[in-house]
């Protein structure tokens, strides 16, 4: 027996000292010191020895339970830090290699007129509406009281996906009226910001898309001197208090009065400069009272409700406001131009 102690006390440290993590070590400790273990094993054989021999190997297990515990629990604090140190080796980060730089982007310049604009309305309680720029005939002309004749309908002014002519790109967001007064609740407020397309050559100032922003509101009662003052406040948030504006009479298809609206030249105060081509003036959108015809047609009885609308180029605006002098800066999204907005 006592050489069988002397064999496991042998076995189990030299194991011990081998083992390589703590579920091993664990298996260890039942394999030498668990209730069917080696040891336990040994001491069965007790009931052979005489009686003076029975308490001399009872300590003598006594004393190698207690070594075999000892070295598992000194095995066990030296995996801990073994395993610390290659987990700290293993993470360990070199704070004096170079970084990855993050280049953040910013917001394109008409992108931040627009959300001036569409952060006015809002809090005017507009809603803000998007829409087709794949568009019916009938939406962008008709029932605008557009007449088949009208010079905007030609071939050459206009993208048309189908030989009749009843499918086309959005020449004008101003279809966008129908489809609010189609869809929505009485009384409307909205504005619709969106692309809309055109043949023109690309130039300093024209390029076959570009972006209108669209405005309505239909209520009772509404009046020129609602558009007005709507349009002048908005004007006096954007361009600065005591903006001055005069409105036009001009001619639209689906509003009637029809006008357009000018601000004065924010650059020169109205004297005349390069900013407004000498002329004092900027011309900034075109508006009037929707026409009852374009009403009737969507349902709404012209004699119980009247609304205003507006139709402004978004470029434009903010070539104004970033004194940009060529439209195709806008579109060629160069960096080294983006930059300095
Ligand atoms: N849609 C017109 C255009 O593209 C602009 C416009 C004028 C819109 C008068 C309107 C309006 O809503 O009332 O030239």
């Amino acid at each position: 027996m006592k050489e069988q102690m002397q064999g496991l006390r042998e076995s189990s440290v030299k194991a011990i000292l081998a083992c390589q993590s703590i579920e091993e070590l664990e298996a260890l400790r039942v394999k030498y010191l668990g209730k069917k273990g080696e040891l336990t094993a040994i001491l069965k054989q007790m009931g052979k020895l005489s009686a003076e021999e029975r308490p001399v190997m009872g300590q003598l297990a006594n004393q190698l339970r207690a070594e075999v515990e000892g070295a598992l629990e000194k095995r066990k604090e030296e995996l801990g830090r073994e395993m610390m140190e290659k987990k700290l080796v293993d993470e360990a980060i070199d704070v004096t290699l170079p970084g990855v730089k993050q280049t953040v982007g910013h917001k394109h310049p008409m992108y931040n007129v627009l959300d001036q604009i569409k952060d006015i309305f809002i809090g005017m309680g507009f809603d803000i509406v998007d829409g087709p720029e794949v568009e019916l005939a009938e939406y962008n002309f008709t029932k605008l009281n557009i007449e088949e004749s009208h010079p905007s309908r030609d071939w050459t002014d206009t993208f048309y996906f189908t030989e009749d002519a009843k499918i086309l790109l959005r020449t004008q967001t101003s279809p966008m009226q129908i489809h609010a007064m189609e869809s929505r609740e009485l009384p409307i407020r909205i504005i619709a910001p969106g692309r809309v397309y055109r043949k023109d050559e690309v130039d300093a100032t024209h390029s076959p898309m570009f972006h209108q922003i669209e405005g309505m509101v239909i209520d009772k009662g509404i009046t020129m001197a609602d558009l007005k003052a709507t349009l002048n406040l908005v004007v006096e948030k954007i361009y600065g208090e005591g903006t001055v504006t005069r409105f036009r009479p001009h001619h639209f298809p689906f509003t009637e009065p029809s006008c357009e609206m000018d601000i004065q030249c924010h650059k020169c105060g109205g004297k005349g400069c390069p900013t407004c081509k000498g002329e004092g003036w900027i011309e900034v959108l075109g508006a009037g009272m929707v026409h009852p015809k374009v009403l009737s047609g969507c349902g709404i009885d012209p004699d119980e409700y009247s609304g205003w609308a507006f139709g402004m180029g978004l470029e434009r605006l903010a070539m104004g406001e970033y004194k940009i002098s060529d439209l195709r800066l806008i579109f060629e999204n160069d960096v080294r131009f983006l930059e300095q907005f």
